[in-house]
């Protein structure tokens, strides 16, 4: 993880790197650093904490002045968070300065070769050995940084994105890729560095994407020249047009990124079928599916593979293609996926979920897959990122940036796309009548203005949240399309809150976890009309009759549960396999205000990043 930004221009590099770095805070923010070129020395400055305390320091400790600067927010791998381990580090001479967001895996085996040649080391960490091993190259070979940084890459195993800058050379920057994210802005007389574009996007729309493999000389005033690491060719760079804009990685009036994305997925949702629903003609529209329709819809079976809420969105998925394109469909956390030896055969279709389309246990999952002659199809979020160009084929969610670490719009958007392609699919596949297609269309576009009205609860949820946020625990039960939903409830409560929280199917609760219920446990139980209601009712009854505190999702106009729950909240209703996306919304607005009163750090929670680019 880590975010990386650099900066070399006209400009004063600071406040450009400064800000950055806060933008690039939701990838890790244990400790950052920030080395800054005057024209004559290299200042640098480094800390334990968030950027916020990096710059009190560091504006008590340096001169801000300079044209070039690079600077780390990081989330430790190697070595704990503390001032010695965090980023840039230097090499033993003092020359050189490098940051890096990766994991070196041979670091060791190469930091025991340096410290025979006299390397010493201050960090525990992978990187200073990283910057050492290119210092001795440039001192054995005679080379310039470029060279350096080349035979040394070579030389490593593992993943990375990396800066590194020689104050003997001072007008250049050389950057590297493999794994890891990495942009480089490019303005007039100008260049940026990033982990994303974010950092750059108020100064220029116009960015190239290092591939996994390459390298990039960026000189001052001058060109960005890109090699391949391993072989040297020379690549001639895409420069992208950047379609982001400022406003939407801003928190807008809300007190935290997350409660904006959770009141944004109204929009987020219409952006996603904008253009690819098309009710009127009884259309749906995906380029990617259109395009490898047989491939697709002729899968023996759909493999799904995703992390974190991703793989939450893939479980309703699961039950959203079964039940209308009739396809068998499994998911698997992607982490256990690509450690197994799972039969895959050429007939498989693998769809990799992943909001920052850079998670690297999701990423191996498709390079394997796509090993064994699997179709690989992506759903991401953010465009031009490393898993949608791996995948032969992709739908963006178009959620626009998550900044929160917490993922709400996401999951909502990933499951409007997952339900379009089934859709697709199902029509294609003749599982589907056209009334009921149109049926699901109709009712989709209806779902954004449904989630405002669950949003309206708002009020009623803070009153709930301020009478359990004391909760040592507490149980999601749902059943169908909504037991995914119960396990985001569960994970979303326990990564900003820090309160524990499991999901269940309810059915599953008699075979253990009843045994945790008394007077002290709150119960949230996804109860809404049709899918099961019924059998959910006599769970209900089963808590009740151990005095467990019912909190209930119900749909609007509910009487039955009401008259059983200590609380109910109502959401509108909508067809069954629909339900997640407006069940989500409570259970969303619940760990939010419960984090906001016990006064946890509900962007940013603790040991938590938002793009995990290792594994
Ligand atoms: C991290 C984030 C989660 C996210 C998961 C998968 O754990 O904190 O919010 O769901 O990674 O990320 P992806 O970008 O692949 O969806």
């Amino acid at each position: 993880m880590c975010g990386i930004v650099g900066y070399i221009g006209h400009r004063d590099a600071y406040p450009v790197v400064l800000k950055g770095l806060q933008r690039l805070e939701y990838r890790g923010y244990d400790s950052a650093g920030i080395a800054i070129y005057d024209g004559e020395e290299l200042k640098l400055c480094k800390t334990q904490g968030k950027v916020a305390d990096l710059k009190e320091k560091l504006e008590n400790t340096i001169t801000t002045h300079g044209n070039v600067a690079i600077g780390h927010t990081r989330w430790a791998t190697h070595g704990v968070p503390n001032d010695v381990n965090s980023h840039p580090h230097y090499s033993n001479s003092g020359d050189l300065v490098i940051i890096h967001n990766g994991i070196i895996e041979n670091y060791d085996a190469l930091k025991k070769e340096l410290q025979t040649r006299g390397y010493t080391f201050k960090s525990d960490t992978d990187t200073e050995v990283l910057v050492n091993l290119i210092e001795d190259v440039i001192l054995k070979e005679n080379v310039k940084l470029g060279k350096a940084v080349q035979i040394a890459l070579n030389q490593t195993i593992g993943a990375y994105a990396i800066a590194v800058y020689n104050k003997s050379k001072p007008d250049e920057i050389v950057v590297a890729r493999l794994g890891s994210p990495l942009a480089i802005g490019v303005g007039e007389d100008e260049f940026f560095i990033a982990s994303d574009a974010s950092p750059f996007i108020e100064f220029t729309k116009n960015a190239i994407y290092l591939e996994d493999g390459e390298m990039a000389v960026i000189r001052r005033n001058k060109e960005v020249k890109v090699r391949k690491i391993q072989d040297d060719t020379l690549v001639d760079p895409y420069l992208q047009e950047l379609q982001l804009n400022l406003e939407q990685i801003e928190k807008g009036g809300y007190d935290h990124f997350m409660l904006k994305e959770i009141h944004e997925q109204p929009t987020a949702i219409k952006d996603t079928y904008r253009g690819r629903m098309l009710p009127d003609e009884g259309l749906i529209r995906m380029a990617g599916v259109d395009d490898n329709l047989e491939r697709i819809a002729n899968a023996k079976r759909i493999l799904i593979v995703a992390c974190g809420t991703s793989w939450h969105a893939g479980l309703v998925a699961e039950y959203i293609f079964e039940e209308l394109a009739r396809i068998p469909v499994e998911v698997e956390y992607a982490s256990e996926f690509r450690y197994r030896n799972p039969i895959i055969s050429e007939k498989d279709v693998i769809i990799a979920i992943s909001q920052s389309g850079e998670t690297a246990d999701t990423m191996a999952a498709i390079k394997l897959a796509k090993e064994k002659g699997a179709f690989a199809f992506g759903v991401c979020n953010v465009v031009g990122s490393s898993i949608s160009r791996e995948t032969n084929a992709g739908a963006y969610t178009h959620a626009g940036p998550e900044i929160g670490v917490a993922s709400t719009k996401a999951f909502t958007t990933q499951i409007t796309v997952l339900t379009l392609m089934a859709l697709k699919l199902a029509k294609h596949n003749g599982t589907i009548s056209n009334t009921d297609f149109r049926t699901y269309l109709q009712e989709l576009e209806l779902v954004p203005g449904k989630i405002e009205k669950a949003l309206e609860a708002d009020e009623h949820i803070k009153y709930i949240s301020d009478i359990y946020k004391d909760a040592r625990n507490c149980l999601y039960l749902g059943r169908g399309f909504n037991f995914p939903v119960a396990l985001e409830g569960a994970l979303k409560l326990k990564e900003i809150s820090y309160i524990h929280a499991e999901g269940y199917p309810a059915a599953e609760m008699k075979h253990g976890p009843i045994a945790l219920i008394d007077e002290e446990m709150p119960v949230v139980v996804i109860a809404t009309k049709k899918g099961h209601y019924e059998k959910v009712v006599s769970n209900i009854q089963e808590i009740k009759s151990r005095k467990g505190k019912i909190i209930a999702i119900v749909t609007e106009g509910d009487t039955e549960v009401r008259e059983l729950a200590d609380h109910v909240i109502e959401v509108p209703e909508t067809i069954e396999p629909l339900t997640p996306l407006v069940t989500t919304i409570p259970l969303q607005l619940l760990s939010y205000h419960i984090a906001v009163m016990l006064g946890k750090n509900v962007d940013q929670p603790r040991n938590l990043a938002k793009s995990v680019t290792v594994e």
